[in-house]
This record gives structure tokens, sequence and C-alpha cells, in this order.
């Protein structure tokens, strides 16, 4: 089975969990963009979405999904989106497509991120993916200095400016054996806008695609 086919495979359990009323949010990646391509190809009735990215928006609105903006929202009670990785305690890094600060706001405004994901995002420790950083572009060098003094090794996303107008870092090497503390200092480095840590509030519930079908982890 091809990672595209697990793609999809997961993308279709998760239209189960799209609330029959109310406002549903949806993240960004290539993994939401089969969920978003399932939603269509099925004719489920989705009330209204909040989105994280530019490219989310345009997707859903092809298939006629009213897309409302964050502000006019108080909560909503599912947020659906990927990840880059995810460890055995529901923390994850995202961030991978850039989007990671429009997808925390989301996040902290959702009751249950339902995070869908393949095998392959699955790891003991958090880490070995580069961990996305983005930054206020003329404070880029100074948090550099600050991630490196953290013990990694930041290098700038080439020829990327995010939806927010900012750049990112991807930290290479670090093994993040404390999500938690990771992400509240890197938060505290000035320049920085977003980490993409999501151990403060990481996922509610992982669904992974495997060859045996999607199995499902639920936060306890
Ligand atoms: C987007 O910024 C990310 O957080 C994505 O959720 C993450 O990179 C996973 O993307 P894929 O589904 O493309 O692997």
């Amino acid at each position: 089975m091809t990672q595209d086919e697990l793609k999809v495979m997961v993308a279709r359990e998760a239209l189960k969990y799209i609330p029959k009323d109310g406002v549903l949010g949806v993240g960004s990646g290539s993994t939401v963009v089969k969920f978003i391509e399932q939603i269509g190809l099925n004719n489920i009735p989705v009330k209204a979405a909040v989105s994280s990215s530019n490219k989310t928006t345009e997707l859903l609105e092809k298939i006629g999904v009213n897309v409302v903006e964050p502000n006019t929202v108080e909560g909503y009670d599912v947020y659906i989106d990927g990840a880059d990785e995810v460890d055995p305690h529901f923390n994850l890094i995202k961030g991978g497509g850039a989007c990671l600060t429009r997808e925390k706001i989301l996040t902290s405004m959702s009751k249950k991120f339902v995070c869908i994901v393949d095998k392959s995002k699955l790891v003991d420790t958090l880490g070995k993916f580069p961990l996305p950083v983005e930054v206020i572009p003329m404070g880029r060098e100074v948090v550099a200095r600050a991630l490196r003094a953290l013990g990694g090794n930041p290098v700038l996303r080439e020829g990327c400016i995010t939806d927010n107008g900012c750049e990112i870092l991807d930290v290479h090497g670090l093994n993040i054996t404390d999500p938690l503390i990771l992400e509240q200092q890197i938060n505290a480095i000035p320049g920085v806008v977003t980490v993409g840590l999501f151990a403060k509030r990481g996922a509610e519930v992982v669904l992974y695609a495997t060859e045996d079908g999607v199995k499902v982890l639920e936060r306890k």
C-alpha cells in the first residue's frame, strides 16, 4: 500500500468525526487535502468551517463549504488536521506545510483535536522531523542564535513566506524528551511567532492508517 493510499484511508475514517451541526475546524497538508476530497466525494454536509490556510480555504470553498472567519466563532467542537510526528503522549510536531500558527489558533479554539496520519508519523521521541518555528523576518538571526543555544541547528526554509508574511526556521538535531518545556522555552524567544510543537495542547484523538486498517488512539 502506498503512503497516498494510507492517507486516503485515514481521511475517509475522519469523516465520522464531522459534527452534524456547528463549525468544523480544518487543518492543512496533504492528508487534509485527501480529507477535503472525501467530504466532496461523499457529499458530507458541513454547516460551516474555519480554515488554517489559504489553500485549505480555497479547497473547501471549491466543494461548496462555507468558510467563516475564526474571529466570528467563539469555539467549536472538532478540529481535524495532520501532523509530521506524533509521540505516545499525543504530543505533535506540525508545520511541515508552514501553517503552524493558524493551526495552533484553531486547535486552541476546539474541544477535540482529531489528528489524522499514516503510521510513518508515529515516533517514540519527537525531533527527527526538523521542528518548524515561524519567525518575524527581522528577528530571524536573534531567534536562530537562541535556538542554537537550546541545542538545535536552525535552517531557514528557503523561499517560504507564510500566510502571515513570516519566515520558517526548521530546527534540526533536537531530541525532544520534554516537549512541554521546550515549547515554553521557544515560545519565550522574542521574534518567535509560533513553534510547531503541540504539547501544551496536543491531540485528543489520533487516527493512524496501517495496511490492516485505521487504528484509533484516544487520550484518557
Ligand atoms: C501543515 O503546516 C502541517 O502542520 C501539516 O499538518 C503536517 O505537515 C502534515 O502534513 P501532511 O499531511 O502533508 O504530512
